[in-house]
């Protein structure tokens, strides 16, 4: 076990942030919830010690759940990697009001926006990508590729259940070692006028990836 801040403070730290205004679908943007976001960066300092004093990237940040959280726990540095202006702005506004300073977020595509100066850099990356639903499959596999070029030992990620042979295979294939933590239910609630439930509960899993040095 690694020291680690409790767990219902680092929830509530993180109840307090602002979410997206008007999520846009193609994009994929639906916050992680505080209960889930949470036990996830819990998880990812006091089991492993994978975010005190390290330096960390989050891609796809959004709002900053996963960026904000992952300051708060004592990373030395977080860098937030996002496309969309209207969601950095949130976050950065999210960050102030957290009285944050060891934040930076940079405005571009995950996919091939990242300058190879970022790659090896970080000790650690983390995120909830977009899964890739029907207009954008395979960007899931995407954001996976950029975490392994940008980190130097280990990432963690959330994927659909569904997908975990395919994730599995692409993690054994460049030789990293893959283990699913933890299956989640992941409550999409009503972010979206077409989800006609009020509430979506899809499947799930939360993936730590240790990298071929
Ligand atoms: C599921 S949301 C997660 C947001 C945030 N990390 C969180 O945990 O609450 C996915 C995020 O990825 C961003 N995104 C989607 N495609 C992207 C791309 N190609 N490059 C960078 N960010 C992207 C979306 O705008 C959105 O903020």
């Amino acid at each position: 076990m690694f020291p680690c801040l409790k767990l219902k403070y680092l929830e509530e730290r993180l109840q307090c942030i602002s979410e997206f205004e008007k999520p846009k679908i193609l994009l994929e943007q639906y916050i992680t919830p505080p209960h889930l976001s949470s036990h996830i960066l819990y998880t990812v300092q006091s089991q492993y010690g994978d975010i005190d004093s390290k330096i960390v990237a989050d891609l796809g940040s959004g709002c900053g759940a996963l960026t904000i959280g992952t300051g708060v726990l004592g990373a030395s540095f977080i860098i937030g990697f996002e496309i969309d202006r209207e969601a950095i702005d949130i976050c950065l506004e999210n960050i102030a009001e957290q009285e944050l300073t060891n934040i930076d977020i940079v405005n571009c595509d995950v996919i091939n926006g990242i300058p190879s100066r970022f790659y090896k850099f970080f000790d650690t990356v983390l995120m909830n990508p977009p899964f890739g639903t029907k207009h954008n499959a395979g960007i899931d596999i995407k954001f996976l590729e950029t975490a392994f070029k940008l980190s130097k030992n280990v990432v963690y990620s959330l994927h659909k259940t569904s997908t975990r042979k395919h994730i599995l295979k692409y993690a054994e294939s460049l030789g990293h070692k893959a283990e699913v933590l933890a299956e989640l239910k992941y409550d999409l609630s009503s972010t979206y006028k077409f989800h006609k439930k009020k509430s979506v509960d899809i499947q799930v899993d939360f993936y730590r990836f240790i990298l071929l040095k």
